[in-house]
């Protein structure tokens, strides 16, 4: 059996979490259609709107690993709810992934949900609007 990629990556990356402020924890995975993974995590500021989302960090890592498209993103926080990418990531996120892409739902210990990306940013403006 292959072992699940995301927890230790997920894991890894929800405990380099900065998030002092709000003391939520979110780590985030995407997968580029090479097949690598790039990890990141939510990185917040005593100037509050100034910090960011794992998937924002996540992405930033891809883009440094020279890719620009995604297959599945997954993200990783504690809680009795699923944590779902905000309205601001699904758009970022909108930019980069392949149709098709899915969302992975994580807790601590498990998968919780799989949502397509089109469901979570439905008639989503994306590139292919732009001359
Ligand atoms: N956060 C994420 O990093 N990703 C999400 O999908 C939801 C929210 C962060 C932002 C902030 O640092 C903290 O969680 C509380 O909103």
């Amino acid at each position: 059996m292959t072992e699940n990629p995301y927890f230790k990556l997920l894991e890894d990356a929800m405990a380099r979490a900065y998030a002092p402020y709000s003391k939520f924890r979110v780590g985030a995975v995407v997968r580029g259609v090479s097949g690598l993974f790039y990890a990141g995590a939510n990185v917040e500021n005593a100037a509050y709107p100034q910090g960011w989302c794992a998937e924002a960090s996540a992405l930033a890592a891809m883009i440094m690993g020279g890719e620009a498209s995604l297959t599945e993103v997954a993200v990783m926080a504690a809680g009795d709810q699923i944590c779902t990418p905000c309205g601001g990531c699904r758009q970022k996120l909108k930019e980069f992934a392949l149709s098709g892409t899915q969302v992975l739902c994580y807790s601590p210990s498990e998968l919780r949900a799989t949502i397509p990306l089109d469901e979570l940013l439905p008639h989503g403006f994306g590139p292919s609007y732009l001359p």
